[in-house]
């Protein structure tokens, strides 16, 4: 008995060894690799950072990340809606998905994304969630994502409605991402996202209109600000599809969604919103196990490889606390969660300043690099 038991030890230690030191050399005769199908990868990754992203968090990640919720999320447990999840039918049917009004301004990362399918052998569906991994190491905060490999292409497009609107209802949106297989609160995690993300649809004559003072750097600054106070129509217009465009800091040139102020202020919601305010390892956390979710949506986990070691090391967090934006106080949170006392943070001093257009500082949109 003693003698069997050893034995299996033994062979469970070979094994776990195999797994550590057997890798395989890459045809590109530079890199190794756990399986031989992370290899493409490589060279992809340095594409996509040379030749997309600069290395920055800037407008290209952003738009990446944007993608890869709103190709994976055309997928529907009940059926009601057709799809087959994260399999890149957003860049196959670039002459249908891009054109449903969820998604507009999404041409944009599926034109920048398209040429790198040319120059690479992945699919669709594994650029697009590769991408995005990829691109959020570039802002300071976010989480390392996991990459799994192996997604099929669409044969068919995902039908329209399947990604959310701003101005949908709480109830709405929540029985939307259900259908996907998303808690409330996962939601909730996946809209750190937001973090780093501007508008260049919603506010006529506007680009890059940011969620929040920091649009660069994956902080809880979004889940803060979303929660002030604010003015409606600080732009002085209403966005064409109805819903109104309100800022916590009008002279900031910054916005939030219609749906996460609502969302942030709802029940069901607000206390997991709060939650995050001021709290980046678990706001990291919580992103990285909802995107481990969304970027596999459509596909059994066991028919993927993982290919996360391929995803480059995370831009660690700059280690500033949350604090209430020039201009703002603690009386001008909104706060909708009864639960838990509101985290006390301090004010960044001075009067209300324009929030740069660019990575590097820079307040003009035309000066950003790439
Ligand atoms: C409740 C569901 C959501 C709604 C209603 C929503 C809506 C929007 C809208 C309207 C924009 C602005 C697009 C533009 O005008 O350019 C936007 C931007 C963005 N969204 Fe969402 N979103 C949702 C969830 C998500 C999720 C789950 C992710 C990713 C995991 C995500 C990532 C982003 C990013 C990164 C941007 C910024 C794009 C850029 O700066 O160019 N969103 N979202
Ligand atoms: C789903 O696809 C089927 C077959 O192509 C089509 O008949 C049906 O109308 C589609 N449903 C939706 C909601 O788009
Ligand atoms: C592309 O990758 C697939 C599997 O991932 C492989 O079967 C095929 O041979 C590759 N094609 C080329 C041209 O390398
Ligand atoms: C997936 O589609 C892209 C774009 O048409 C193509 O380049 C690629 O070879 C396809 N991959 C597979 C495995 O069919
Ligand atoms: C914006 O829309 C709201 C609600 O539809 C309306 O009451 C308001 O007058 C509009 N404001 C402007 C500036 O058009």
């Amino acid at each position: 008995m003693v003698f069997k038991l050893s034995a299996v030890f033994v062979t469970l230690a070979a094994l776990a060894s195999a797994a550590n030191y057997k890798r395989v050399a890459c045809p590109d005769g530079v890199n190794t690799a756990t399986n031989e199908a992370c290899c493409v990868f490589f060279a992809l990754r340095d594409d996509l950072q040379e030749h997309l992203f600069d290395g920055e968090c800037g407008e290209d990640v952003h738009e990446s990340l944007r993608l890869t919720f709103h190709d994976a999320i055309g997928f529907s447990l009940s059926g009601a809606l057709n799809g087959t999840g994260a399999d890149g039918s957003m860049i196959l049917f670039k002459d249908i998905e891009p054109n449903f009004a969820a998604n507009d301004g999404i041409d944009d990362s599926v034109n920048a994304l398209s040429p790198f399918l040319t120059r690479h052998n992945v699919t669709a569906g594994d650029l697009i969630q590769f991408a995005g991994a990829v691109g959020t190491t570039n802002c300071p905060g976010a989480p390392r994502l996991e990459f799994l490999a192996g997604r099929p292409n669409a044969t068919f497009p995902a039908s329209d409605n399947t990604v959310p609107l701003p101005q949908s209802d709480v109830t709405t949106i929540l029985d939307r991402m259900e259908d996907a297989g998303f808690t409330a609160a996962e939601v909730i995690h996946l809209l750190a996202s937001h973090s780093v993300a501007r508008s260049d649809t919603l506010v006529p004559g506007h680009e890059a209109v940011p969620f929040d003072s920091t649009p660069f750097t994956f902080d809880t600054q979004v889940f803060l600000e979303v929660l002030l106070k604010g003015v409606d129509v600080p732009f002085g217009i209403n966005n064409t599809d109805g819903a109104e465009v309100n800022s916590p800091i009008p002279e900031s040139g910054e916005m939030r969604l219609q749906s996460d102020f609502a969302l942030a202020r709802d029940e069901r919601t607000a206390c997991e919103w709060q939650s995050m305010v001021n709290n980046q390892q678990l706001m990291m956390s919580n992103f990285a196990s909802a995107m481990s979710k969304l970027a596999i949506l459509g596909h059994n986990r066991e028919d993927l490889i993982d290919c996360s070691e391929v995803v480059p090391q995370a831009t660690p967090p700059l280690g500033k606390p949350a604090t209430f934006p020039a201009g703002t106080t603690a009386d001008d949170v909104e706060q909708a969660c009864t639960e838990t006392p509101f985290p006390a943070l301090s004010a960044d001093a001075g009067p209300a300043s324009l929030i740069p257009a660019c990575p590097d500082g820079d307040t003009d949109l035309d000066d950003c690099p790439s």
